[in-house]
C-alpha cells in the first residue's frame, strides 16, 4: 500500500507560506483541514471564498479539499479559477492533476504534471504524482523513471521509496523491491505502510518467518488498522513461533480479536504460547499427579488468563493437552456443584462462561463419564427445583451449559433473564450462542427453498449425517477486498493471460455443496457479484449458513435445498460454480462433475476441492482402526474413539490424526474420520476426468507460496506448473503436499 497520499495533503507542504499571507479567518480553516477536521475546514473556506472570490489560493485550498472530499466537479471549477488568476504556480497543477487522476483521466493529469515541473523542478510533489499515475496505467518503467527523478530532487523521502518498493514488485524485481522497502524503513522507522508491504512481500514470497517481525511492527504502529492486523494473523498462520517476548502475546490478542480473522489461523501459535510461555502448561503435570484443583486461587487465576479466555469463546481448542485442563476442570467444577456443602460461587462466572461456549462450540467433544451423567441430572433437577434467580444459580446453570446446549433445558423466564442480562459479557454471549441462535436458525429453515428433491440412496445417507452435524460450525472468516473473479484469476495465476478470460466484470456463481455458509460469504465479499446461489443437502446447514449470512448482511445469497445430482435440468447458467469438499462425496463423483460443467457457461470457471489419495493415507488407515475397533458415528462413538486415539503410542500413524484441527469438534471429526461416504483421487485420475469434461486446467491454489516454488526447483520446465502428470510425481515423492485437499480451478472452454 502507497503512504496516505501525499498530494492530497499537498497543501500542507506550502501551507505555512500559505498560511502567513492569509487571513484569520482562512489560518483557521488550514488549521481545521490540517487536523483532518473537513467538514469545519469547508465551511470556513466558503465563507473566506465569499468574502474574496477572486483569492486564488482560496480557490486552491478549496479544490483540495474537494479532491479529498471526491467532489471531483467543484474541485475542477475551484481549480480552474485559480490557475485563470495565477497560471505559474506549480502547485495548482499538482491539484488539478489530482483531480483528473480521481477521475481516471490519467492522459490529461500527465500532462498537467508536466506543465507543474516545467514552473518548479524543484518540487518533488508533481514526480511522485506521476509514478502513481503511471503505475496505475501499467507503465511500470515510466513510474520508476518518475520516482527516480523525485529521489533525485530528494532522496531523503521515505514515501519515494516505498512507492518505487511497488513499482519493482510488480515488475518482479525481488532486489530491488526489498532494497526500497528496506531503505524507506531506514528513512522513517515508524512508517507502518513500508513495514507492511515488505511484510507483505516477503510473505508472499515464501519467507513467513523474516515477513513476521515486519507486520508486528506495521501493526503495532498502526493498531486500529484492521488490514494490518488481518495480515499480520495470515503470518503468524504460517509460522511457529518458538521464542516469545512481551509483544507476543499482544499481537496474539489484538489478532483475535479481529472478526476477519478465520477460525483456527492462530491456533497453533497460542496452543504453543499458552503451554509453553504462561504457567497454564504446569496444570499438566498437576492433573497427572491429581492434584489439580481448578477452583484454588492459584489455579483459577492461570485460567482466566486473557489470551486463554479468548481462545476458549472463539476457536475450536485443538491441543490434546489444552483440552484435557478444561475437560478436567469441567468434571471437577460439576462434582463441586453437586455437593450441597461445596456451592460454587459467582467468582467462577467468567472461567465457566467461557467453557461453556468452548464446549458449545466443540459440539460437547469432551468424553464424559457415567458418574459426571449422573450429576448432571442432579443438577438439572436442582435448576428446575431452586429457582432463586442469583448469581450463584447462574453459575449452576452455566455449569450444565459447559455439558449440554442450554436450549435443551427449556429454561423459565427468571432463569432466562439470569443468562441473558448476567454483567458478564461471555454469559449472556452464552445465551445467546445456546439459546437465541438455534432459535433463528429454526425460524430462517422455515422460509429456505427446496429447489429439487433428494431422491438418490446415497445423498439421503450424507444428508442425515449433514443434519445432525451441520459442518463446520464457525464464528468469524476472513474479510477478503472486493475485486473482480478476471483480477483474483490473475492474482492467482500471474503466469495466465488477463484479460483473456472472457468473464464479466460481475459474475453469476453458484456454490454447490455450500454447508455452513463460508464459500458464499466470502465469495460475496471477495468477487463483484450479480447473484449468488448456494445450495446444500442439509437444511441445518443451510440454516446456520442463512443465520451467519444474514448477520454480515448480506441478503443477497439465495440459499436452497438441493441435491447436485438432481441438478440435471435446472436452468440458470453461472460464471463461477465453485464446489468444494463435496464431489468426494457423491456415489459418483465425475457424474457430479459432470452436471456442473453443464450449469457453466463457456468460458466460465469452477473452483474445486478433491480429496487427495496419496495425502490422506494416515486417514485410511485411521478409518481401518474404527472399523476394526467397531466404533460408531454417533456422538458416544466420536468421543470414544477419541479416547483411544489419544492413547495410541505417539509414533502410531493413526494417532498423527490428533494433529489435525478437525479432530477437536464433533462435526469436523465425523467429517474427517467417519464420513458415511468418501472417494480419494489420484492426480492421473483428475486430469483423467478434465479430459473427459473437455475443461482447461488452470492451476492449483495453496494456502502458502513455498509448494509451488518447491515444485518449480523440481521442474523448472514446467513454468506454469499445470502439467498434473509432473505433478502426480511431485505428489508422490511429497505426500503432505494436498494434505487438505487438491484445491484447484478449471475452465469450461466449449459449450
Ligand atoms: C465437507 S462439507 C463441505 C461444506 C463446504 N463446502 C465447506 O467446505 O465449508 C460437504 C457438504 O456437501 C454437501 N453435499 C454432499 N453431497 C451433496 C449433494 N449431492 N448435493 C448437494 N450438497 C451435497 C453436504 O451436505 C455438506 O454440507
Amino acid at each position: 500500500m502507497a503512504r496516505k497520499q501525499r498530494h492530497q495533503n499537498s497543501h500542507g507542504h506550502t501551507s505555512k507560506q500559505l498560511a502567513e499571507q492569509q487571513s484569520p479567518m482562512v489560518k483557521t480553516a488550514m488549521e481545521y483541514h490540517r487536523s483532518g477536521h473537513l467538514d469545519q475546514a469547508l465551511i470556513i473556506y466558503e465563507q473566506a471564498y465569499s468574502v474574496d472570490p477572486e483569492n486564488a489560493e482560496i480557490n486552491y485550498l478549496l479544490a483540495v479539499l474537494n479532491n479529498q472530499l471526491q467532489n471531483l466537479e467543484r474541485a475542477h471549477k475551484y481549480i480552474d479559477k485559480a490557475i485563470s488568476i495565477n497560471n505559474r504556480n506549480g502547485p495548482f497543477y499538482c491539484a488539478l492533476a489530482e483531480t483528473y487522476r480521481q477521475q481516471h483521466d490519467f492522459l490529461p493529469a500527465i500532462t498537467t504534471l508536466k506543465k507543474a515541473i516545467s514552473l518548479d523542478n524543484h518540487s518533488v510533489e508533481p514526480h511522485i504524482m506521476l509514478g502513481m499515475i503511471y503505475k496505475s496505467m501499467d507503465r511500470l518503467d515510466d513510474a520508476t523513471n518518475a520516482y527516480q527523478a523525485a529521489l533525485v530532487i530528494d532522496s531523503n523521502i521515505a514515501e519515494i521509496h516505498n512507492n518505487l518498493g511497488n513499482v519493482y514488485r510488480n515488475k518482479n524485481d525481488f532486489e530491488r523491491t526489498i532494497k526500497a522497502y528496506k531503505k524507506a524503513i531506514e528513512i522513517d522507522n515508524r512508517f507502518a505502510g513500508a513495514h507492511h508491504n515488505l511484510g507483505c512481500y516477503l510473505l508472499e514470497t515464501g519467507d513467513p518467518y523474516n515477513a513476521l517481525s515486519f507486520l508486528r511492527n506495521a501493526s503495532q504502529l498502526q493498531a486500529d488498522n484492521s488490514l494490518f492486523t488481518a495480515d499480520l494473523a495470515n503470518c503468524l498462520g504460517q509460522v511457529v513461533v518458538t521464542e516469545t517476548d512481551e509483544r507476543l502475546r499482544d499481537d496474539l490478542i489484538r489478532c483475535m480479536q479481529l472478526d476477519r480473522v478465520d477460525g483456527g489461523t492462530l491456533a497453533k501459535n497460542v496452543n504453543v504460547f499458552l503451554k509453553q510461555f504462561t504457567p497454564l502448561g504446569k496444570l499438566i503435570g498437576e492433573i497427572e499427579k491429581d492434584i489439580f484443583n481448578p477452583l484454588s486461587p492459584e489455579t483459577y487465576q492461570l485460567l482466566v488468563d486473557p489470551l486463554f479466555l479468548l481462545y476458549l469463546e472463539r476457536e475450536q481448542i485443538c491441543d490434546p493437552e489444552l483440552e484435557k485442563i478444561l475437560s478436567t476442570s469441567r468434571k471437577i467444577i460439576l462434582e463441586m456443584s453437586v455437593l450441597e456443602s461445596h456451592s460454587i460461587g459467582p467468582n467462577i462466572e467468567r472461567f465457566l462462561s467461557a467453557l461453556a461456549l468452548q464446549c458449545f462450540l466443540n459440539e460437547y467433544i469432551y468424553i464424559e463419564n457415567e458418574s459426571e451423567r449422573s450429576k448432571l441430572k442432579i443438577l438439572e433437577e436442582r435448576i428446575h427445583e431452586n429457582i432463586q434467580g442469583n448469581s450463584e444459580q447462574l453459575c449452576v446453570v452455566l455449569v450444565y451449559a459447559c455439558y449440554r446446549p442450554l436450549y435443551t433445558l427449556h429454561l423459565d423466564n427468571s432463569l432466562m433473564d439470569l443468562v441473558s442480562s448476567s454483567a458478564e459479557a461471555s454469559s449472556r454471549e452464552v445465551f445467546k450462542r445456546q439459546i437465541k441462535e438455534p432459535l433463528t436458525e429454526n425460524e430462517l429453515k422455515q422460509n429456505i427453498k427446496q429447489l429439487t428433491s433428494i431422491t438418490g440412496e446415497m445423498s439421503s445417507i450424507v444428508q442425515a449425517q449433514y443434519e445432525q452435524n451441520p459442518y463446520p460450525r464457525w464464528l468469524y472468516c476472513d474479510h477478503p477486498q472486493s475485486t473482480s473473479l478476471a483480477d483474483y484469476l490473475y492474482s492467482l495465476f500471474p503466469a495466465s493471460e488477463r484479460g483473456n478470460n472472457n468473464l464479466p466484470d460481475r459474475v453469476n456463481i453458484l456454490v454447490a455443496g455450500c454447508g455452513t455458509g463460508l464459500q458464499p460469504i466470502r465469495d460475496a465479499r471477495r468477487f463483484l457479484h450479480e447473484n449468488i446461489t448456494a445450495i446444500d443437502l442439509s437444511m441445518n446447514s443451510l440454516a446456520y449458513a442463512k443465520r451467519k449470512a444474514t448477520e454480515m448482511g448480506l441478503e443477497n445469497i439465495e440459499f436452497m435445498q438441493a441435491d447436485i445430482m438432481n441438478l440435471k435440468d435446472y436452468n440458470n447458467r453461472f460464471d463461477f460454480i465453485e464446489s468444494f469438499g463435496v464431489l468426494h462425496h457423491l456415489e459418483d463423483p465425475l457424474a457430479g462433475w459432470k452436471v456442473l460443467c453443464r450449469l457453466l457457461k463457456k468460458n466460465g470457471v469452477m473452483r474445486l476441492g478433491l480429496y487427495s489419495e496419496h495425502a490422506r493415507k494416515a486417514i485410511v488407515a485411521t478409518r481401518r482402526y474404527i472399523q476394526q475397533q467397531g466404533f460408531t458415528d454417533n456422538l458416544e462413538g466420536i468421543r470414544l474413539c477419541r479416547q483411544a486415539i489419544f492413547a495410541l503410542a505417539e509414533h502410531d500413524p493413526v494417532r498423527s490424526v490428533t494433529d489435525s484441527p478437525d479432530f477437536y469438534s464433533v462435526s469436523e471429526c465425523r467429517d474427517l474420520i467417519f464420513h458415511v461416504n468418501e472417494h480419494r483421487l489420484t492426480l492421473v485420475q483428475v486430469a483423467d476426468y478434465i479430459k473427459q469434461l473437455n475443461l482447461e486446467f488452470l492451476g492449483f491454489e495453496f494456502p502458502d507460496f513455498h509448494t509451488i516454488r518447491k515444485y518449480q526447483e523440481c521442474y523448472p520446465e514446467d513454468k506454469q506448473a499445470l502439467n498434473l502428470e509432473l505433478w502426480d510425481a511431485y505428489e508422490q515423492a511429497n505426500p503432505e503436499t494436498f494434505a487438505s485437499q487438491y484445491v484447484f480451478w478449471c475452465k469450461k472452454i466449449e459449450d
